[in-house]
Protein backbone atom coordinates (compact mmCIF):
# COMPACT_ATOMS: atom_id res chain seq x y z
CA UNK A 1 0.00 0.00 0.00
CA UNK A 2 1.80 3.35 -1.56
CA UNK A 3 1.14 6.54 0.41
CA UNK A 4 -0.63 9.34 -1.67
CA UNK A 5 -3.23 12.01 -1.08
CA UNK A 6 -5.50 11.41 -3.94
CA UNK A 7 -8.74 11.31 -3.59
CA UNK A 8 -10.12 7.58 -2.95
CA UNK A 9 -13.35 6.42 -2.87
CA UNK A 10 -13.79 3.39 -0.69
CA UNK A 11 -17.50 2.31 -0.75
CA UNK A 12 -19.03 0.36 2.03
CA UNK A 13 -20.52 -2.89 1.94
CA UNK A 14 -22.85 -1.84 4.79
CA UNK A 15 -25.00 -0.99 1.98
CA UNK A 16 -24.47 -3.99 -0.28
CA UNK A 17 -26.40 -7.24 -0.70
CA UNK A 18 -25.35 -9.16 2.28
CA UNK A 19 -25.95 -12.33 0.41
CA UNK A 20 -23.74 -11.52 -2.20
CA UNK A 21 -20.34 -9.34 -0.65
CA UNK A 22 -18.07 -11.46 -3.27
CA UNK A 23 -19.46 -10.36 -6.40
CA UNK A 24 -20.79 -7.06 -5.26
CA UNK A 25 -16.51 -6.19 -4.12
CA UNK A 26 -16.09 -7.46 -7.38
CA UNK A 27 -18.49 -5.35 -9.17
CA UNK A 28 -17.92 -2.22 -7.10
CA UNK A 29 -13.74 -2.23 -7.98
CA UNK A 30 -15.05 -2.60 -11.53
CA UNK A 31 -17.06 0.06 -11.43
CA UNK A 32 -13.80 2.44 -10.04
CA UNK A 33 -13.74 2.05 -6.12
CA UNK A 34 -10.32 2.93 -4.96
CA UNK A 35 -10.46 0.77 -1.17
CA UNK A 36 -13.64 -1.43 -0.26
CA UNK A 37 -14.58 -0.56 3.22
CA UNK A 38 -15.72 -3.08 5.48
CA UNK A 39 -17.92 -2.55 8.54
CA UNK A 40 -17.83 -4.43 11.44
CA UNK A 41 -20.12 -3.70 14.23
CA UNK A 42 -20.86 -5.95 17.33
CA UNK A 43 -24.28 -4.70 18.69
CA UNK A 44 -21.96 -3.05 21.92
CA UNK A 45 -20.06 -0.28 21.20
CA UNK A 46 -22.86 0.29 18.60
CA UNK A 47 -26.26 -0.65 18.49
CA UNK A 48 -26.28 -2.42 15.37
CA UNK A 49 -24.47 -6.20 14.45
CA UNK A 50 -22.78 -7.44 10.71
CA UNK A 51 -20.02 -9.57 10.89
CA UNK A 52 -16.58 -10.63 12.11
CA UNK A 53 -13.09 -11.90 10.92
CA UNK A 54 -14.61 -15.21 9.33
CA UNK A 55 -16.62 -13.15 7.07
CA UNK A 56 -13.55 -10.57 6.09
CA UNK A 57 -11.46 -13.55 5.25
CA UNK A 58 -14.38 -15.02 2.81
CA UNK A 59 -14.78 -11.66 0.63
CA UNK A 60 -10.82 -11.10 0.76
CA UNK A 61 -10.32 -13.20 -2.67
CA UNK A 62 -12.73 -11.04 -4.20
CA UNK A 63 -11.23 -7.60 -3.26
CA UNK A 64 -7.92 -6.96 -6.01
CA UNK A 65 -6.97 -3.58 -3.88
CA UNK A 66 -6.90 -2.00 -0.59
CA UNK A 67 -9.27 -4.05 2.21
CA UNK A 68 -10.29 -0.83 4.72
CA UNK A 69 -11.55 -2.68 8.08
CA UNK A 70 -13.18 -0.56 10.04
CA UNK A 71 -13.86 -1.98 13.62
CA UNK A 72 -16.72 -0.65 15.99
CA UNK A 73 -16.09 -3.20 18.50
CA UNK A 74 -15.67 -3.12 22.09
CA UNK A 75 -12.93 -4.56 23.33
CA UNK A 76 -10.86 -4.49 20.03
CA UNK A 77 -7.52 -5.99 21.46
CA UNK A 78 -8.50 -9.91 21.47
CA UNK A 79 -9.56 -9.60 17.36
CA UNK A 80 -7.01 -7.71 16.19
CA UNK A 81 -4.68 -10.77 14.90
CA UNK A 82 -8.17 -12.60 13.66
CA UNK A 83 -9.05 -9.74 11.02
CA UNK A 84 -4.83 -9.21 10.06
CA UNK A 85 -5.15 -12.52 9.57
CA UNK A 86 -8.15 -12.50 7.51
CA UNK A 87 -6.46 -9.86 4.89
CA UNK A 88 -7.69 -6.48 6.14
CA UNK A 89 -5.13 -4.08 4.76
CA UNK A 90 -5.59 -1.18 7.29
CA UNK A 91 -7.74 -2.16 10.47
CA UNK A 92 -9.48 0.97 12.38
CA UNK A 93 -9.89 0.91 15.93
CA UNK A 94 -12.60 3.63 18.09
CA UNK A 95 -10.17 5.88 20.77
CA UNK A 96 -13.90 5.18 22.51
CA UNK A 97 -13.80 1.69 22.44
CA UNK A 98 -11.42 1.58 25.56
CA UNK A 99 -8.61 3.05 27.75
CA UNK A 100 -5.82 1.49 26.18
CA UNK A 101 -6.10 2.80 22.28
CA UNK A 102 -2.19 3.01 22.24
CA UNK A 103 -1.84 -0.70 22.84
CA UNK A 104 -4.25 -1.22 20.40
CA UNK A 105 -2.67 0.76 17.52
CA UNK A 106 0.32 -0.79 18.37
CA UNK A 107 -0.91 -4.20 18.35
CA UNK A 108 -2.63 -3.91 14.99
CA UNK A 109 0.66 -2.42 13.41
CA UNK A 110 2.64 -5.55 15.12
CA UNK A 111 -0.25 -7.32 12.92
CA UNK A 112 1.43 -6.58 9.95
CA UNK A 113 -1.54 -4.32 9.18
CA UNK A 114 -2.05 -0.22 8.79
CA UNK A 115 -3.30 1.21 11.67
CA UNK A 116 -6.37 3.61 12.09
CA UNK A 117 -8.01 5.28 14.60
CA UNK A 118 -11.60 6.51 14.63
CA UNK A 119 -13.15 9.36 16.63
CA UNK A 120 -16.67 9.78 17.14
CA UNK A 121 -18.94 13.33 16.98
CA UNK A 122 -18.73 14.37 20.27
CA UNK A 123 -14.80 13.26 20.56
CA UNK A 124 -12.08 16.20 19.72
CA UNK A 125 -9.15 16.37 17.12
CA UNK A 126 -7.12 16.82 20.34
CA UNK A 127 -7.55 12.83 21.41
CA UNK A 128 -5.59 11.81 18.79
CA UNK A 129 -2.80 14.09 19.13
CA UNK A 130 -0.24 12.02 21.14
CA UNK A 131 -1.06 9.21 18.59
CA UNK A 132 -0.07 10.55 15.01
CA UNK A 133 3.44 8.63 15.04
CA UNK A 134 1.65 5.52 15.43
CA UNK A 135 -0.92 5.74 12.80
CA UNK A 136 -1.48 5.80 9.01
CA UNK A 137 -5.35 6.78 8.76
CA UNK A 138 -7.20 9.17 11.49
CA UNK A 139 -11.10 7.91 10.26
CA UNK A 140 -13.52 11.15 11.12
CA UNK A 141 -16.76 9.61 11.62
CA UNK A 142 -19.44 12.31 10.56
CA UNK A 143 -22.26 10.16 11.75
CA UNK A 144 -23.02 8.33 14.90
CA UNK A 145 -21.60 5.10 13.88
CA UNK A 146 -23.95 2.06 13.48
CA UNK A 147 -26.10 2.68 10.78
CA UNK A 148 -25.52 3.91 7.42
CA UNK A 149 -27.78 6.15 5.57
CA UNK A 150 -27.75 8.72 8.22
CA UNK A 151 -27.14 12.47 7.74
CA UNK A 152 -23.83 14.01 7.82
CA UNK A 153 -23.10 16.20 10.73
CA UNK A 154 -21.39 19.56 9.51
CA UNK A 155 -19.65 20.49 12.47
CA UNK A 156 -17.10 17.37 11.90
CA UNK A 157 -15.73 19.72 9.48
CA UNK A 158 -13.84 22.00 11.17
CA UNK A 159 -12.35 18.79 12.78
CA UNK A 160 -10.81 17.61 9.72
CA UNK A 161 -8.98 20.99 9.29
CA UNK A 162 -7.80 20.80 12.52
CA UNK A 163 -6.55 17.10 12.11
CA UNK A 164 -5.21 18.40 8.83
CA UNK A 165 -3.24 20.78 10.12
CA UNK A 166 -1.89 18.91 13.10
CA UNK A 167 -0.65 16.14 10.87
CA UNK A 168 1.36 18.01 8.20
CA UNK A 169 3.94 16.29 6.35
CA UNK A 170 3.59 13.08 8.11
CA UNK A 171 2.17 10.11 6.01
CA UNK A 172 -1.61 9.89 6.97
CA UNK A 173 -4.56 9.51 5.53
CA UNK A 174 -7.63 11.52 6.36
CA UNK A 175 -10.97 8.87 5.94
CA UNK A 176 -14.30 10.28 6.58
CA UNK A 177 -16.51 7.87 7.37
CA UNK A 178 -20.75 8.73 7.22
CA UNK A 179 -23.47 10.66 5.37
CA UNK A 180 -20.46 11.29 2.00
CA UNK A 181 -22.40 12.18 -1.31
CA UNK A 182 -21.72 14.41 -3.81
CA UNK A 183 -23.01 17.27 -1.94
CA UNK A 184 -21.04 16.78 1.11
CA UNK A 185 -17.79 15.34 -0.31
CA UNK A 186 -16.14 18.61 -1.29
CA UNK A 187 -16.50 20.23 2.18
CA UNK A 188 -14.36 17.39 3.27
CA UNK A 189 -12.24 16.89 0.76
CA UNK A 190 -11.18 21.19 0.73
CA UNK A 191 -10.84 20.62 4.61
CA UNK A 192 -8.14 17.91 3.78
CA UNK A 193 -9.96 14.27 3.68
CA UNK A 194 -8.25 12.01 1.36
CA UNK A 195 -10.53 8.78 1.99
CA UNK A 196 -14.17 8.97 1.23
CA UNK A 197 -16.15 6.11 2.27
CA UNK A 198 -19.19 6.34 0.97
CA UNK A 199 -22.21 3.50 1.41
CA UNK A 200 -25.93 4.47 0.41
CA UNK A 201 -24.82 7.21 -1.76
CA UNK A 202 -22.46 4.20 -3.62
CA UNK A 203 -24.74 1.60 -4.15
CA UNK A 204 -28.31 3.74 -4.83
CA UNK A 205 -29.70 2.20 -7.93
CA UNK A 206 -27.77 -0.45 -8.32
CA UNK A 207 -27.13 -4.42 -8.44
CA UNK A 208 -24.54 -7.17 -8.94
CA UNK A 209 -26.66 -7.67 -12.02
CA UNK A 210 -27.18 -4.06 -13.18
CA UNK A 211 -23.52 -2.58 -11.71
CA UNK A 212 -23.51 1.06 -13.73
CA UNK A 213 -24.92 3.09 -11.32
CA UNK A 214 -22.14 2.25 -9.15
CA UNK A 215 -19.71 3.58 -11.75
CA UNK A 216 -22.28 6.66 -11.86
CA UNK A 217 -21.92 7.40 -8.13
CA UNK A 218 -18.31 6.65 -7.52
CA UNK A 219 -17.48 9.37 -10.47
CA UNK A 220 -19.84 11.76 -9.29
CA UNK A 221 -18.93 11.79 -5.76
CA UNK A 222 -15.23 11.67 -7.30
CA UNK A 223 -15.83 14.45 -9.56
CA UNK A 224 -17.38 16.52 -6.60
CA UNK A 225 -14.73 15.88 -4.47
CA UNK A 226 -11.29 17.04 -6.38
CA UNK A 227 -11.78 20.67 -7.04
C1 LIG B 1 -21.45 3.83 9.93
C2 LIG B 1 -20.44 3.11 9.06
C3 LIG B 1 -20.31 3.72 7.72
C4 LIG B 1 -21.58 3.67 6.92
C5 LIG B 1 -21.59 4.75 5.92
O1 LIG B 1 -21.45 3.29 11.20
O2 LIG B 1 -19.17 3.13 9.68
O3 LIG B 1 -19.24 3.16 7.00
O4 LIG B 1 -21.77 2.46 6.28
O5 LIG B 1 -22.81 4.71 5.27
P1 LIG B 1 -23.43 5.96 4.54
O6 LIG B 1 -22.46 6.38 3.49
O7 LIG B 1 -24.71 5.46 4.01
O8 LIG B 1 -23.60 7.05 5.59
ZN1 LIG C 1 -17.28 2.62 8.50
Amino acid sequence: MSFDRTIKIAPSILSADFANFGAECAAIEAQGADWVHVDVMDGHFVPNITFGPATCAAIRPHIKGVMDVHLMIAPVDPYIEAFANAGADVITAHVEAGPHIHRTLQAIRGAGAKAGVALNPGTPASSVETLLDMVDLVCVMTVNPGFGGQKFIHSQVEKVRQLRAMIGDRPIHIEIDGGVDATTAPLVAAAGADVLVAGSAVFRGGSVSNPAPYGENIRAIRAAAVV
